[in-house]
């Protein structure tokens, strides 16, 4: 997920949908239903994404705070301080790994210097104090540090519930055999951490849902603006590309690619405004921190996760990852169909997600953020 200059983007909105299957029975978090962990590089303007996941009457088990867009201390604090916003702080938030795999923020420059720079930088962005003073994510330098300036939320009381999400993930799966789906919207690096360490951690899994995994958008990139380069980067695979490899050839009962789908739908002021209508802590958040010309990547993977059937067109590939340090593409990914998957490698088959339904989304999302579960 994703922010801007100042600070956050993105949750998000909308209208109307069909009720589906919201537990309209009780109000408390937690009371049963299918099982995530939810991970992200969390920021101001991402509850909805959790709060999706309660309304639907999902068991949120914990969230999971990686290194992607900042770093995995600061955005586990900002889950922790989202959560507690909402009276949700039963709902334990584990930090991830402070780097990625092998990628550091001296290699990521480097890389640049060869091959282009990125429009999105996030985490390895040179550090720059001026920016943290006006409330940037923290970028470079001490991955330890979070930033209060950032925490447009409020800065957290409460502390994490654990430093080692891969292990306590690996605990999880063997806890609830074949119950606990997983969810990634920022880089794989604590999902492959918790494949290495474990052996039968994906297996063990309900599946794996990403944002991530553009292909075919290079065109894309070279005209329109940078924004439309931005968007089409692939940053959450490209800010750790061997995680992304191991964690796509892994044996996930299902994994399911979610990106160029959510990149067609936007907010827009007259949805953040219609979501507002409804006054609580997380609508008035989504007003104020969502970013219109950044899409709803996260809310949209939710939303496939959720509700399958708002699925409109999808297909399924064999897939690879780019983890030549020396090419442009690099952390990107490459597709075959099954007739031609090299000889040499453990590749498998993944859901690609081409189109999901706009408006359910939206629904979805408004729905969650105006009517926010709470812990008993
Ligand atoms: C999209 O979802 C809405 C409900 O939110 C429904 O009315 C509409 O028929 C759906 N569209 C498609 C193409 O399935
Ligand atoms: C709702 O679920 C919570 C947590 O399981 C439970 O403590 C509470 O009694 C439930 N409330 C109702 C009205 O069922
Ligand atoms: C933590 O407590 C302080 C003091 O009561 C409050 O100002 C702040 O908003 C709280 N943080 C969150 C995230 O609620
Ligand atoms: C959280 O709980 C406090 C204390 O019960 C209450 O005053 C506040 O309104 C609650 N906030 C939300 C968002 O539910
Ligand atoms: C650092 O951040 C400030 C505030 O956003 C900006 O004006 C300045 O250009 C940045 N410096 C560099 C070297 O990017
Ligand atoms: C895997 O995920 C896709 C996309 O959500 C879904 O259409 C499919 O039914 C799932 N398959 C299984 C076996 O769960
Ligand atoms: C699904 O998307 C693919 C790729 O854009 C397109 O070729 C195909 O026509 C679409 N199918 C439907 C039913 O919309």
């Amino acid at each position: 997920m994703r922010y801007t200059g100042l600070c956050l983007l993105a949750s998000a909105l909308n209208t109307a949908v069909a009720y589906a299957s919201t537990d309209d029975s009780n109000t408390s978090v937690n009371s049963g239903g299918q099982k995530v962990i939810i991970e992200n590089d969390w920021n101001s303007g991402s509850a909805g994404q959790f709060l999706m996941a309660l309304d639907y009457g999902w068991h949120v088990l914990g969230l999971v705070g990686d290194t992607s867009d900042s770093w995995a201390m600061h955005c586990s604090y900002m889950a922790l301080a989202l959560l507690e916003i909402g009276n949700l702080s039963c709902i334990p938030v584990h930090k991830g790994s402070d780097y990625p795999l092998l990628m550091t923020p001296k290699l990521m420059q480097t890389y640049q210097t060869l091959q282009g720079q990125l429009p999105w930088r996030g985490v390895f962005k040179p550090y720059n104090e001026t920016a943290e003073k006006l409330g940037a994510d923290p970028t470079d330098g001490d991955p330890s540090r979070v930033n209060r300036a950032a925490f447009v939320q409020g800065y957290p009381n409460k502390t994490l519930a654990g430093v080692n999400a891969a292990a306590w993930m690996v605990e999880q799966v063997h806890k609830y055999p074949g119950e606990v789906s997983i969810y990634s919207g920022g880089a794989l690096t604590n999902i492959a951490m918790a494949v290495r360490m474990d052996s039968e951690f994906a297996s063990l899994t309900k599946g794996l849902y990403i944002m991530g995994g553009f292909i075919d958008t290079n065109l894309l990139m070279t005209s329109g603006n940078s924004n439309q380069a931005d968007i089409n980067t692939d940053f959450n695979f490209k800010a750790d590309p061997e995680a992304a490899k191991i964690a796509l050839t892994a044996d996930f009962p299902n994994i399911t690619l979610v990106s160029a789908a959510s990149n067609a739908i936007f907010p827009d002021d007259a949805y953040l405004d219609d979501v507002d209508k409804v006054d609580n802590v997380y609508t008035n958040l989504a007003r104020e921190v969502t970013q219109t010309y950044l899409p709803f990547w996260d809310e949209g993977t939710m939303m496939v996760m959720l509700d399958p059937s708002t699925v409109l067109n999808q297909t399924s590939f064999y897939v690879n990852v780019d983890t030549s340090y020396y090419s442009p593409t690099y952390g990107n990914i490459w597709g075959h169909q099954k007739e031609f998957v090299p000889a040499m490698q453990d590749l498998r088959e993944v859901n690609y997600v081409y189109a999901i339904n706009a408006t359910a989304m939206r629904t979805a999302l408004k729905r969650a953020l105006q009517n926010p579960k709470t812990c008993p």
